[in-house]
């Protein structure tokens, strides 16, 4: 592709507009990065079966796919878990709860992963207590589970990014079906209804704004852009824009940090633009609280936050957490409190918030291979 620099000047000041967090639509042929996506083709193929149940694990959701987790065989039939702190969002997740869910999506679909082999999990959640280093868990596999029917949409679950198609209703008995198999040790509700929804499509808006214009989070973000094939191939984390327009621009120097901060240039007014479409194509919202918020409740809610996504799945129907409005910092507070008044009674904590309707096909997410995890591989 030749492109003048005129011609991509004109891009950038134009309305280059950064993707809601992943390639919208497939990857062009050619620039597919085809290593990171390969953990997704890897996973379930290694002889040892707690290999097996952590290739799996490591396809779960988890905000802005840092991918926090690192896990250790230990003797013949346990895994010991950790988090890697060089993966923490320290601006938009300031106490580690995000990530922490993300670690319980993980811990969800191990679980899971052993079960379609008949081996039973034994987890003990923070042996060690809940310091920065202590260790996550310790899972010890052993024959006499059944398996777990959710697990047939592991390959097919995705974080829905996009505008959701606002003629097909979600109805009260689809969110009562979708939340069905979630745990009762987390709280779980959801909206159709049109004047509820309006009202939160508001609130996660101006939340999403809030985070758009405050300089530390917005960069929270921009340094994890990964764009193009090289970038993706290098980092598989983070927020990935495959783009090929983009690629080249980036090569060419002309998406530097200091553009994409700018508030004032079109490409900044084009993102906001695309995202404001995507909150707007809400049909339905999904929620999840718990009565406390311990490391073992944010681990609930991110083992009920999976199941969510693959019951969605099954259903046909997509799920895309927003969790601006939930998030700790002081520029938030006001609509973390409006957002905790409306959907959790006082005391509770709003755990995920998540658009749920009918989306379009999503790619899926580039992942670290099981290699780059294993901390005695
Ligand atoms: C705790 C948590 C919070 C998340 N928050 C957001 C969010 O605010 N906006 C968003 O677009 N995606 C959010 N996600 C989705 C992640 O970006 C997504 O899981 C990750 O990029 C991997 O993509 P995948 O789920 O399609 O495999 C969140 C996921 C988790 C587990």
């Amino acid at each position: 592709m030749t492109l003048s620099r005129r011609k991509m000047l004109g891009l950038v000041g134009g309305g280059v507009v950064l993707a809601a967090g992943t390639a919208a639509g497939a990857f062009v042929a050619t620039r597919t990065p085809s290593r990171a996506l390969a953990p997704w083709a890897a996973a379930g193929g290694y002889d040892d079966p707690r290999l097996r149940a952590l290739s799996y694990a490591l396809l779960a959701p988890n905000p802005h796919n840092r991918q926090p987790w690192l896990a250790e065989l230990r003797g013949q039939d346990s895994i010991v878990l950790a988090r890697d702190p060089e993966q923490n969002l320290p601006h938009t997740d300031p106490y580690d709860r995000q990530i922490t869910i993300g670690m319980g999506c993980f811990i969800e679909l191990m679980v899971q992963a052993a079960a379609s082999e008949g081996l039973h999990t034994d987890l003990r959640l923070f042996p060690e207590g809940t310091g920065p280093s202590d260790p996550i868990a310790v899972a010890r596999l052993s024959p006499g589970a059944a398996p777990d029917p959710l697990f047939d949409a592991v390959m097919d679950r995705r974080s829905c990014k996009e505008p959701m198609d606002m003629t097909q209703a979600v109805t009260a008995a689809d969110i009562d079906r979708a939340l069905s198999p979630l745990p009762a040790n987390v709280l779980s509700a959801g909206t159709a209804e049109p004047t509820q929804v309006a009202a939160l499509r508001a609130l996660t808006w101006d939340a999403w704004m809030i985070e758009a214009m405050t300089e530390r989070t917005w960069g929270e973000s921009i340094d994890l852009l990964r764009v193009g094939k090289p970038e993706i191939e290098a980092n598989p984390d983070g927020i990935a824009l495959g783009d090929p327009v983009l690629e080249v621009l980036r090569r060419f120097g002309m998406m530097e940090r200091a553009a994409l901060m700018d508030k004032t240039s079109q490409g900044f007014k084009g993102t906001v633009e695309g995202f404001r479409k995507v909150f707007e194509a809400t049909p339905a919202f999904v929620w999840l609280a718990t009565q406390g918020n311990t490391r073992k409740d944010q681990i609930a809610a991110g083992r009920a936050w999976v199941r969510l996504n693959l019951q969605t799945t099954l259903m046909d129907l997509s799920l895309h957490p927003i969790s601006q409005a939930l998030q700790e910092y002081p520029e938030m507070k006001a609509a973390r409190t409006q957002l905790h008044a409306t959907l959790a009674q006082p005391g509770q904590t709003v755990q995920m918030l998540g658009r749920l309707g009918h989306g379009p096909a999503i790619p899926r997410t580039p992942r670290w291979g099981l290699e780059a995890k294993l901390l005695n591989a």
